[in-house]
């Protein structure tokens, strides 16, 4: 497998695989990679013939105080799990090659940036949306993976390929989780046995939703206050927010209907955690 490094060599690969008639898949990541990115390689690997796999900590989509420094680095674990897996490429760029001295283009998809976790991580999805945008525009190709674990993101996302009118097509590939229910996730490596306990909570509140929904409870304000009840068992967690939205808009809702997005955020000590079901 081979490692890219500049934004040209990765053009280079995907055009010319392309020419070749190969379909090219980007599996865009921030490295620490588990199962969760495992799988959507994987994905990637079925539906396409060449998988590229984009390791890239973003700067811009992490506040000042967030974790960016700490934020875990394991680079060559990483790429043998992305070979194993069926990538054919990691694009791993420094920040520099991203965000070169002058850069002063960035992405904002109105509205929906400040939804959800954009609410809470002011600029994180501006951050988001243009690394995303420039990895497209690096790499063309013809699917880019992304998974439900984080929804809003995907929301945001399919609102500026649209927008943008850029030529991927994106798909959106399930939670993985640990066999207890926690939603796998790079951060999970910052709690201590304590808060891994404690963390259980958000797919307790997850599942609690799903079977109201499958009882045919259908009032937001329900699913909302009975989701506050079920984390108030665990006073440790601090919730972030806990909604009911239309996945496309990330608009609220008051009323439930299948394919609605119900998202939970909370902290579990200093770690941010989120889940979420889409009701069905
Ligand atoms: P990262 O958190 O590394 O996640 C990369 C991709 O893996 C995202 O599409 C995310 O939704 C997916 N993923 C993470 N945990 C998952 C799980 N448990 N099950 C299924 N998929 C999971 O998301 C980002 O990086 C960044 O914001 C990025 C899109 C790369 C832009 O920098």
């Amino acid at each position: 497998m081979e490692i890219l490094r500049k934004v040209d060599e990765i053009r280079g690969w995907s055009r010319n695989e392309r020419r070749s008639g190969n379909t090219v898949g980007l599996v865009p990541t921030m490295g620490a990679l588990h199962a969760g990115h495992a799988s959507l390689i994987r994905a990637a690997a079925e539906s396409c013939n060449r998988v590229a796999v984009t390791i890239f900590v973003n700067p811009t989509q992490f506040g000042p105080n967030e974790d960016y420094s700490r934020y875990p680095r394991s680079f060559d674990n990483d790429c043998a799990l992305a070979a194993a897996n069926g990538a054919h490429v990691v694009f791993a760029p420094t920040v520099e090659e991203i965000y070169p001295a002058g850069t002063a283009t960035l992405v904002e998809v109105e509205g929906l940036s400040s939804r959800l976790d954009g609410l809470s991580r002011p600029g994180h999805f501006r951050g988001v949306a243009t690394v995303v945008a420039k990895l497209l525009i690096a790499a063309e190709p013809d699917r880019a993976f992304f998974g439900q674990k984080d929804a809003a993101q995907v929301s945001l996302i399919r609102r500026m390929v649209t927008d943008l009118r850029i030529g991927t097509e994106i798909v959106v590939c399930p939670i993985v989780r640990e066999p207890d229910g926690l939603a796998l996730s790079s951060r999970n490596a910052y709690l201590s046995p304590t808060e891994r306990a404690q963390a259980l909570v958000l797919n307790r509140a997850i599942r609690n939703v799903e079977s109201l929904f499958a009882a045919g409870e259908r009032r937001a304000a329900t699913l909302v206050a009975t989701t506050r009840s079920i984390f108030a068992a665990e006073p440790q967690v601090r919730i972030d927010y806990i909604e009911l939205v239309d996945w496309s808009t990330l608009d609220p809702l008051e009323s439930a209907a299948p394919g609605a997005l119900f998202a939970v955020a909370a902290y579990v000590g200093s770690t941010r955690l989120i889940d979420n079901t889409i009701l069905s």
